[in-house]
């Protein structure tokens, strides 16, 4: 493997590593030292013979040092800290049982077959929630009800949005949900109790959405959205990742949605860190997850109680607490929360097989593509008025 530094077309630096190392670690951080005589355009040309797909160049931060050590790069973020005394979002597995099967998410496949799902029980929601408040931290965002199930299949969410609530009146809830499983009148009352409700709609045409959100219908579930809607008015935004095979609609769904008075908002796709989802036929801007070690601000339990570092990591490969076991207070000081906080701080991601595997659409490039979507469309619009 090689990672080359051009000036001008000319190699000026590179660092060339033995395929027989063990590649997974020494390739975490390259330094590529290089001196450079006069200014110009600079390239990074990488190089490998084998796993080109496991093999990403996740980023390149470059400093301007004088000769010597360059400094070490740190992330900017407010949460570089440790202990943990803020929290960024809560995330709730409210239950793990989901009415769809969307063929890019893990949910209801075969490969989580060994995972049992549920809702969450009672005494475990309790606690979780009577926990966090007693523990009186700042939390900057979100309750999130809703991680790898369907926040409307539980059917205690309205008795859960109503505890939180009671407990923590200034606790925001973000329910996830696909809506098939919206019932107005079991769900009224949550109209009030929820801040924002995601509502994930994969296309506007019935074909692309049939293809994508398998087996719901448009013509089914629409209605209900749109019911939802009149009813909790702009606390809905309609949330959905972007791919090559929704990206010719997002143009058309974002004038239907937002002349219901909602927002559209496109997600970065990503591989749910598996490598069983064929993530190549979906991604627009494919490249590796970036998070660093703030993510141990952000609380993410499963149904059970497990605790995992990351709400991607549907086969549960990184659990780092149980709360079944622990307090809350326990599972946010942890060895293993430590682990993740030290390691993803030096940019180590290849030491947790679930970031080791993880794949995102690079935020900024899929950015670029909706405006290009967007306007496109209004050119398009425009040059048809001018013609007639
Ligand atoms: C996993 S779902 C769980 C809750 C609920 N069943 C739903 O679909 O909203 C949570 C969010 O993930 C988003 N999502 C689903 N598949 C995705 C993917 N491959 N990449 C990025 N986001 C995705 C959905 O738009 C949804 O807003
Ligand atoms: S993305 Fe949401 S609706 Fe689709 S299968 Fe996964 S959990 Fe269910």
């Amino acid at each position: 493997m090689t990672l080359e530094c051009l000036l001008d077309g000319e190699v000026v630096g590179a660092h060339v590593f033995d395929i027989d190392e063990p590649l997974r670690r020494i390739a975490d951080t390259i330094d590529l030292p290089v001196e450079l005589a006069h200014s110009g355009v600079v390239e990074f040309r990488g190089h490998v013979t084998r796993g080109l797909r496991q093999t990403h160049l996740r980023y390149i931060d470059v400093h301007d040092t004088a000769a010597g050590l360059p400094i070490d790069y740190v992330f900017p973020s407010d949460y570089n800290a440790w202990p943990v005394r803020r929290l960024r979002n809560i995330v709730i597995g409210t239950t793990g049982v989901c009415n769809a099967s969307c063929p890019h998410c893990p949910t209801n496949k075969p490969m989580l077959a060994h995972l049992a799902r549920a809702p969450m029980p009672w005494p475990l929601f309790k606690r979780l929630v009577d926990q966090i408040a007693a523990a009186r931290l700042y939390i900057e965002g979100n309750f999130t009800f809703g991680l790898h199930g369907d926040a409307l299949m539980d059917p205690m969410v309205v008795e859960r949005a109503r505890y939180l609530k009671s407990v923590m009146p200034h606790a925001k809830i973000l329910l996830n949900t696909n809506a098939g499983p919206f019932n107005e009148r079991r769900h009224a009352p949550l109209i009030d109790l929820v801040d924002f409700f995601g509502v994930h709609a994969e296309a506007l045409s019935s074909e692309v959405y049939a293809q994508l959100m398998q087996p719901l219908r448009a013509d089914v579930v629409f209605p209900k959205i749109e019911r939802l809607i009149e009813l909790a008015g702009d606390k809905v935004a309609i949330v959905s990742p972007i791919s090559q095979v929704n990206i010719g609609e997002y143009a058309a769904m974002s004038k239907y949605w937002n002349e219901r008075g909602v927002q559209v908002i496109g997600l970065p796709f990503t591989n749910r860190v598996t490598d069983n989802l064929n993530y190549y036929d979906y991604a627009l801007a494919p490249s590796a997850g970036i998070c660093r070690q703030e993510v141990v601000h952000d609380l993410v339990i499963d149904w059970d109680g497990k605790v995992l570092a990351c709400c991607q990591d549907f086969s549960r490969s990184n659990a780092i607490g149980d709360l079944e076991q622990e307090s809350v207070q326990q599972v946010l000081s942890n060895a293993a929360r430590r682990k993740v906080f030290d390691l993803l701080g030096e940019g180590r991601w290849s030491e947790f097989s679930s970031c080791r595997n993880c794949k995102f659409d690079h935020a900024t490039r899929v950015e670029e593509l909706l405006e290009e979507a967007l306007h496109k469309t209004t050119d398009e619009a425009s040059e048809l008025s001018l013609s007639a």
